[in-house]
């Protein structure tokens, strides 16, 4: 059995500090220690998407980090970008645009199209697609989810925000 090694950083905008063997994957640290089961695992080798994270403000692959490589870092999954509403406005135009179906590349979906916009505002459908050549999807065919995020990038431009994925009752 391998020595566990003491890990601290910030999960959500909370600080967390575990001990973990050296070789658990955030994606599995996130999951297993923290029950944060939004971080999908598929591929568990960096192709499919389903893991990914803003690991300090960057989409990651949790798959392929150590847990312990992220110590000091901070790391936001889409349990935290939904608390927080940063994602409300994707969430809700994916719904609109029946942008998924069984869900499971969702999170990651979701989280390659907020790095995507946080760095260009208005990416054109290509640059929509080729950010997301990394995600893998099984079941929708893609064309509705480049259309969510085409939608966002226009309501943002256009100063709309949502704080909450679903319609607020009248
Ligand atoms: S589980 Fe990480 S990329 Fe597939
Ligand atoms: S909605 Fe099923 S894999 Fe994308």
């Amino acid at each position: 059995m391998s020595a566990h090694l003491p890990l601290t950083l910030s999960v959500n905008g909370e600080e967390v500090s575990r001990l973990v063997e050296p070789r658990e994957t955030l994606a599995d640290f996130l999951r297993r220690d923290l029950s944060l089961t939004g971080t999908h695992t598929g591929c568990e080798m960096g192709v499919c998407g389903a893991c990914l994270v803003m690991l300090d403000g960057l989409p990651t692959h949790a798959c392929l980090v150590f847990a312990v490589q992220a110590q000091g870092a901070s790391v936001e999954t889409v349990e935290g970008l939904t608390q927080s509403a940063a994602i409300a406005d994707l969430q809700r135009a994916f719904h609109e645009r029946n942008a998924l179906q069984c869900g499971f590349c969702t999170p990651g979906m979701l989280v390659t199209a907020q790095g995507l916009l946080s760095r260009k505002a208005l990416p054109s459908r290509e640059e929509i697609r080729d950010a997301l050549s990394g995600n893998y999807c099984r079941c929708t065919g893609y064309e509705a989810i480049v259309d969510a995020i085409e939608m966002v990038a226009r309501r943002r431009a256009a100063g709309e925000t949502a704080t909450s994925f679903v319609e607020e009752p009248a």
